[in-house]
């Protein structure tokens, strides 16, 4: 006999997280906080949820968590709906982004505590605890308070004790912003690295960019409650779907313009804006007349002092200002009808290459380089 949320094989594997139409607004809220979100996690992944302050990503975890319940839409894990299944009793762990560490309690306590509360015995739960200790690598720390840890550490011993539980899911709500920057970058390996060994399906909210595309294998980024773009992030960072998302993922140059020429798969576009005939690819044929923007990364744009034989467009301005990182420099570049574009130049000269601010300069790129975006 077919269980309930049994389906047929031939419609595949139940898939592990569902989201279907999830939507929320808190009472005297102008707007939904979430508004329709609809998401399907398989398990294993390592996924993250990215988008600005405000934009629903901590209600969205707290209603998988159960702590809020959805106004409309529903919520699956391995097949099982969550409507009516309580915060202690769902497949899920939550890691709140100040760690929520119990102050009194030693770090082996701390971690300890989900098996306290499940009633295991001493000794499975003396040996679970050194086996998580072990893989934050905390051993050393195990008598110590939360007081006496650094950020870093309270953060690992936040991260055992979400774990050894063995959830489903773990939900983890902006894991790396209170470290420092340096610890930051460390820890996101760290957390790639532990999340493949126990093989739990990670789902991280964080509104850094680099963060997301570094350490997951999707994202979806969020825009005011609504997923805007679900994809790896090459390809939300280099498929733009819309403005939006363009702007989110760092920096970009967007160009206004309007179609005057299409074929197969390449388009000519007018920009009024900066006074300039643009030659594109484009994966379809847009209308005359259709307003477009054209988006190209700072990294896409080259920079010489005469207009390059292998460019299909090119620019002219002025060095306006050079920004040293380091492995790059970012350049602002002023063009002639007073717009701004940034390039970034990779030092790979080892001696920084020199660009005079006022000097005449050409910005050039190949028709390849930009997205062309319809919203
Ligand atoms: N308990 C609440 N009562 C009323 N409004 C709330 C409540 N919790 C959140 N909101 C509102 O819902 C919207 C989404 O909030 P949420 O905390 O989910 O955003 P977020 O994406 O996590 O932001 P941040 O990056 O700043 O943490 C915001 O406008 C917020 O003010
Ligand atoms: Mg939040």
């Amino acid at each position: 006999m077919p269980g309930p949320g049994s389906r047929p094989a031939s419609e595949g594997p139940i898939p592990h997280l569902v989201l279907a139409n999830v939507a929320k607004r808190f009472p005297q809220a102008a707007s939904p906080a979430v508004d329709g979100v609809s998401l399907e996690l398989a398990r294993g992944e390592f996924f993250a949820l990215l988008g600005p302050s405000g934009c629903g990503k901590t209600t969205l975890l707290r209603m998988l968590a159960g702590f809020e319940m959805p106004d409309a839409g529903s919520i699956r894990i391995d097949g099982q709906d969550m409507g009516a299944v309580p915060p202690y009793a769902r497949p899920v762990n939550m890691m709140f982004q100040s760690y929520a560490l119990f102050p009194h309690m030693s770090v082996a306590d701390n971690v300890g505590f989900g098996l306290r509360q499940a009633k295991r015995p001493k000794d499975e739960i003396a040996a679970r605890v050194a086996a998580m200790l072990d893989l934050v690598k905390l051993g050393a720390l195990a008598r110590r308070k939360p007081g006496q840890l650094s950020g870093g550490e309270k953060q690992r011993v936040a991260l055992a004790r979400a774990l050894i539980n063995e959830p489903k899911l773990l939900l983890l709500d902006e894991p790396l912003t209170a470290l420092d920057r340096k610890l930051r970058e460390e820890t996101r390996f760290e957390l790639v690295r532990i999340q493949r060994r126990v093989g739990i399906t990670f789902l991280m909210v964080t509104h850094d960019q680099e963060e997301a595309m570094s350490m997951a294998s999707r994202i979806a980024v969020m825009e005011k409650g609504r997923i805007a773009q679900i994809g790896a992030p090459a390809e939300v960072y280099e498929r733009p779907a819309n403005r939006f998302v363009a702007g989110f993922l760092g920096a970009i140059n967007l160009f206004e313009a309007r179609v005057v020429a299409a074929t197969n798969d390449l388009l000519t576009l007018d920009s009024v804006e900066i006074g300039a005939r643009l030659t594109v690819t484009h994966d379809r044929v847009l209308p005359l007349g259709t307003e477009v923007a054209l988006a190209l990364r700072p990294e896409k744009l080259s920079l010489a002092r005469m207009p390059d034989s292998r460019w299909n467009n090119s620019l002219a301005g002025t060095v306006r200002g050079v920004a040293y990182r380091g492995e790059a420099s970012d350049v602002e570049i002023e063009l002639t009808c007073g717009k701004i574009v940034r390039a970034t130049m990779a030092n790979i000269g080892g001696a920084r290459d020199t660009l005079d601010i006022g000097q005449p300069i050409f910005a050039g790129w190949s028709g390849e380089a930009g997205v062309v975006l319809e919203q």
